[in-house]
């Protein structure tokens, strides 16, 4: 809701009665802007008055005098066609974002409650996959964005740092292991010698023998292979700490699945008492088929335990500690009946706060194949990125010092990196979660189209323009200067963004941010094609300005709720 909309939703009220709530809910933004800037459809208002649509529209609109921000009304079939008194919301919009600066846009609805987003939880030594990178990149924006929203915000990362790969892992390492190299690129070497206990074992039976040996020395808590194990957790946490700090991404906790390996004996107690669990082939089970999906798996039948009944053991424990008002876990669609039946079990527990669980899914990542197949080091792709971003920038920067080498060298692979990375992230935020992704190196690093690139760069002009300014930046400005189509539309779109952060929310889903930073960059441009902020008639240049400065600081949010960089130069 913004002033605007509820003018109207107000004005509808008197005049028919009909609640605001309801009045709100219905008003639409037409598709074409020629028609208004907000359309209000009669069709179910006709129903309670029995009229016709066209005739109460008709009739409604004759009441309308222009008041505030509302300057006309008019009927057009069965729609109510609203225009905004541009120069009274150019004001109050631009003053708002001068005044609050980067924290327009910030809410109160999260104050006092907190969200655990669970996020990224690669494996150790097996490998970090595209999969492994979205989730990293999703559940980072939503982080930033539940933090606009006010929320306290948990990031945790669910390492795969248990299970009975963990004895192969050993195994192999026994067998083909290198301490400096293990040092040195610890996932790398971690996933080489892993990968040769596959390829090897398939002729060496003995070699699973050996892995299951390990495995029940691990789980028994034995020296060596306790030593072991966490030698090699360790040293890939530290590995990927630095590669998320490149990303500057941290986490709360990296409690992972061996974290909750002991607390699941005393679960599988409780569920047993409470008769959830029920005996099949030898192994314990809580049956689903009520809910129409296979039985639940809690218990092998050697005893073992599994990555759902550590997932039970986790959600139970995250309540207990940290009370939270969602619980959120992003993760690939191919995991989803795994998080349905999570739920589920949950709720058969009698967790109330089981309805508090979302799994936030998304797709696959389609063309990011590397000579390793799916499998990315998340280290190669960074590189690749910067490289590429540095060539890019050589050639097509907007900052033609950069392009005469102006720029000291620092600061260039600095620009580089924060647009590699942003081309990588905005090409993933930009589509619904649960869509695929395509991915093209040279096209997500292009300076036109729907790129991070491109974002940026209407970021650059706007601190371009600022530099080059020599004036004071000054929210007294006459704003009926500020009411062509194209500042309007500029205007109109800076007023949406807590309407925008709140459907992102509501959707869990960053993309609704990536698309409208898009739009407002796309807008500016076309206001920057039309207009010169600089150079004219000093209140002319005065307002322009307002309105550039505006747009900047709307970016600038934007772009950090994406997790990218705004840049001053590129
Ligand atoms: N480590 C898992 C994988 O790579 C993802 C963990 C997801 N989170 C969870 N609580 N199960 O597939």
């Amino acid at each position: 809701m913004n002033e605007v909309t509820q003018a109207i939703a107000d004005f509808i009220a008197r005049e028919t009665g009909l609640s605001v709530g309801e009045g709100h809910r219905l008003i639409e933004i037409p598709r074409d802007p020629q028609w208004g800037d907000y359309a209000f459809p009669c069709f179910s208002l006709a129903k309670v008055k029995r009229k016709s649509p066209q005739t109460l529209a008709g009739e409604i609109a004759l009441r309308f005098k222009p008041e505030g921000l509302l300057a006309s009304c008019l009927s057009d079939g069965a729609y109510l066609n609203f225009r905004i008194h541009r120069p009274a919301w150019a004001e109050m919009v631009l003053r708002r974002i001068f005044s609050l600066g980067e924290r327009y846009g910030e809410s109160q609805e999260g104050v006092a409650k907190r969200i655990l987003i669970e996020f990224s939880s690669p494996n150790i030594a097996k490998p970090f996959h595209v999969g492994h990178l979205r989730s990293t990149i999703i559940g980072h924006s939503l982080c930033r964005i539940f933090e606009k929203g006010g929320y306290e915000v948990v990031r945790l990362n669910h390492l795969g740092d248990w299970g009975k790969q963990f004895g192969e892992v050993i195994t192999a390492f026994k067998h083909w292991g290198d301490p400096a190299q293990l040092e040195a690129q610890p996932l790398k070497h971690l996933l080489e010698v892993y990968s040769r206990f596959h390829s090897e074992s398939k002729r060496d039976e003995i070699l699973h023998e050996e892995a299951r040996e390990w495995f029940r020395k691990l789980e028994g808590g034995e020296t060596e292979a306790r030593t072991l194990w966490e030698g090699f957790r360790k040293i890939s946490i530290e590995e990927f700490k630095r590669l998320y700090s490149f990303l500057s991404i941290t986490f709360d906790s990296y409690d992972g699945e061996s974290f909750y390996r002991d607390r699941t004996a005393a679960l599988v107690e409780r569920l047993r008492k409470a008769g959830l669990l029920v005996e099949s082939q030898g192994a314990w089970v809580i049956p689903l088929e009520a809910f129409g999906m296979p039985p639940a798996l809690i218990l092998k039948k050697d005893e073992a335990t599994l990555y759902l009944t550590r997932d039970i053991a986790a959600a139970e424990y995250r309540f207990q500690k940290w009370n939270f008002e969602k619980l959120i876990y992003v993760v690939g669609i191919p995991q989803r009946l795994h998080f349905q039946q999570l739920f589920k079990v949950l709720e058969l527990m009698g967790y109330e706060w089981s309805q508090r669980l979302v799994h936030v899914d998304f797709g696959h990542v389609l063309g990011m194949s590397t000579r390793r197949g799916e499998v990315v080091f998340l280290r190669d792709v960074i590189d690749e990125a910067v490289q590429r971003a540095e060539r890019v920038i050589e050639e097509r920067g907007e900052d033609k010092e950069a392009r005469i080498g102006k720029i000291p060298e620092e600061q260039k692979k600095h620009i580089a990196r924060a647009v590699g990375l942003g081309a990588i992230i905005f090409n993933d935020l930009r589509t619904k979660r649960s869509k695929d992704v395509e991915f093209d190196w040279d096209r997500i690093l292009a300076f036109e189209g729907a790129t991070g690139p491109y974002c940026q760069n209407g970021h650059v002009r706007c601190c371009g323009i600022m530099r080059k300014h020599s004036g004071e930046i000054t929210e007294k400005v006459d704003f009926q200067i500020l009411c062509s189509d194209e500042e309007f539309d500029l205007i109109k779109r800076l007023g949406q963004l807590p309407r925008i952060i709140e459907r992102a929310l509501v959707e869990y889903e960053p993309s609704v941010i990536a698309v409208y930073t898009l739009e407002l960059a796309m807008s500016f441009n076309v206001f920057l094609a039309r207009y010169r902020v600089l150079g004219d008639e000093k209140r002319i240049t005065q307002a322009r300005v307002l309105l550039t400065h505006c747009v900047k600081e709307v970016l600038a949010t934007c772009l950090r709720m994406l997790g990218m960089e705004a840049l001053e130069r590129m």
